[in-house]
């Protein structure tokens, strides 16, 4: 994959099936500068196409997951530059994985490191994590889908609350809400998380995609279309060997051997 100065690139797991991918600035908190999201896009388009990996980790380094998009970079910009280079377009790589991701949030994920851990499908953290959307007080506000992805994920009034005042909630109280699936101990996120990577990985390719567009489709979808849509992919998985060997298995009383066909 290459050395990058913004990130670390790893496999682990069985097979060394998991890519973990670990943002890597420590002087800034692991900010996301221009930088540190091409590579990190680099990563993701490589990681897609080794079909040797099969779920993707999202985590820091350090006391940060990300402190959000890199100030310092963006200070001197203006409009007709952010507006004509459609600044942050970039930044959507995540959304458009047909794997697995998870976010393993370890400290802070501020701005848009709360955003990119919102674009990941599952997001689990430790005990000393953080989340909020500080762009208020910068004088912005959230441009990597703060305003609707925290909506959808914690309801209006929340997410409202939390993108007005600035304010940042605890580890706890994003489980409480929903935007966080799980909370452990520092030292046992990743593990744990690695773990969760390899249970979902072990599971059939092609009908994982299928089962993660319906659930992605259901923020984008009327219900009715969602439940279309979702009846067509349940359809499709009937076109997979796949299916059929895990509902064999099931009636032979044993493990289903999955083979991504
Ligand atoms: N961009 C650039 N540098 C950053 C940064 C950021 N987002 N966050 C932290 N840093 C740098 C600090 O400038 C500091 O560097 P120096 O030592 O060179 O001054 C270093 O990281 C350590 O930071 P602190 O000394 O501030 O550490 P702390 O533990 O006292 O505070 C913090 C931690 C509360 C996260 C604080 O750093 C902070 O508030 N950071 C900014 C958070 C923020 O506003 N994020 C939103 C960015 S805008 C955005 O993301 C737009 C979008 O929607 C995409």
């Amino acid at each position: 994959a290459g050395t990058f100065n913004n990130i670390l690139v790893e496999r682990t797991g069985s097979n060394n099936q998991v890519g973990v991918i670990t943002l890597h600035r420590p002087k800034a908190l692991n900010a996301l500068c221009d930088d540190l999201m091409t590579e990190m896009n680099t990563v993701l388009d490589d990681f897609e196409a080794n079909s040797d990996v099969r779920t993707i980790v999202i985590t820091g380094h350090g006391k940060s997951f990300a402190a959000g998009a890199d100030i310092k970079e963006m200070a001197d910009r203006d409009f007709i530059g952010v507006y004509s280079g459609n600044f942050l377009s970039h930044w959507d790589r995540v959304t458009r994985c047909t794997k697995p991701v998870i976010a393993a949030v370890n400290g802070f994920a501020f701005g848009g490191g709360c955003e990119l851990a919102m674009m990941c499908d599952i997001i689990y953290a430790s005990s000393s994590a953080k989340f909020g959307q500080p762009e208020i007080k910068l004088g912005t506000i959230p441009g990597a889908g703060g305003t609707q992805r925290l909506t959808r994920a914690i309801g209006k009034s929340k997410a409202m609350e939390l993108v007005l005042t600035g304010d940042h909630i605890s580890a706890s109280e994003a489980e409480r809400i929903g935007l966080v699936s799980k909370v452990f101990e520092g030292d046992q996120l990743l593990p744990e998380t690695i773990k969760l990577a390899e249970r979902i990985g072990a599971f059939s390719q092609p009908v994982l995609q299928m089962a993660k567009e319906a659930v992605n489709k259901s923020q984008e979808l009327s219900l009715a279309e969602g439940l279309h849509l979702e009846k067509r992919l349940f359809h499709s998985s009937f076109a997979t060997a796949d299916r059929r060997e895990g509902m064999k298995a099931f009636a032979e009383r044993r493990a289903a051997e999955f083979k991504d066909e």
